[in-house]
């Protein structure tokens, strides 16, 4: 499995690459937005910080604006992955983009049913992506929509990718991860949260204080 950040702020992803566990990015309109930054110029700088998929996502809402975009788009930079939301003209979109001698990586996103995604895996997307937090929020069991992709995908031999989206939490990542998605893509603050344990931090501090301890001894001892 591979993880992804879920944002478009430099900082989070210079440090979470620094880490060694960032494998690609996941930014959508909201997110560059936020960043108050020109959509290609940070799509390109953050293709210089990771080495892996960066998924830039289309704004057109018909076929033909989604294709012309994503044409352009996928001109950016080999890694960039165009993202294309999971509607009746994204499907036509994914079809036309992906069955050519030269097919664009598509990433279908604002997946909330099985369905959703057995469609945008048929029509060509090399991801797939559910959107489990936002189930979540309306009382429906998102992780549910990623345990029968995974099932779905196995049975029929589909070979693209489940990137579980909009986690909001570590445990989203346990669970994602047990369900077999392929892929899940995170805001920082939730990798963040993954690598801490209280008890790690006592215990680091314990070991220290020992080491320091037996260190002064020592001196003691020598005088
Ligand atoms: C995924 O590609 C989306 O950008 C993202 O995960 C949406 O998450 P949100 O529901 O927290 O906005």
């Amino acid at each position: 499995m591979r993880i992804f950040l879920d944002t478009a702020n430099i900082d989070e992803i210079r440090q979470g690459v620094r880490w060694g566990v960032v494998h690609g990015i996941t930014t959508n309109p909201s997110l560059v937005a936020k960043e108050g930054a020109n959509f290609r110029d940070r799509v390109l700088e953050i293709c210089d910080i990771v080495d892996g998929p960066v998924s830039a996502e289309v704004t057109a809402t018909d076929a033909e604006g989604m294709i012309e975009q994503g044409e352009d788009i996928r001109t950016w930079h080999p890694n960039v992955v165009v993202k294309i939301p999971t509607i009746p003209e994204g499907l036509t979109a994914i079809k036309a983009l992906t069955d050519r001698p030269d097919p664009v990586t598509i990433n279908a996103t604002l997946i909330f049913s099985p369905n959703q995604g057995l469609l945008a895996a048929l029509a060509g997307a090399t991801y797939v992506s559910p959107f489990l937090g936002r189930l979540d929020d309306i009382s429906h069991d998102g992780m549910a929509v990623v345990s029968d992709l995974a099932q779905i995908f196995r049975v029929q031999g589909i070979r693209s990718n489940i990137l579980a989206a909009s986690l909001r939490a570590p445990l989203h990542v346990v669970r994602a991860a047990k369900c077999g998605a392929h892929v899940v893509t995170l805001p920082f603050a939730v990798l963040e949260q993954m690598m801490k344990h209280p008890l790690t931090d006592i215990g680091l501090e314990r070991f220290l204080a020992d080491w320091e301890a037996s260190q002064a001894e020592a001196i003691l001892q020598r005088v």
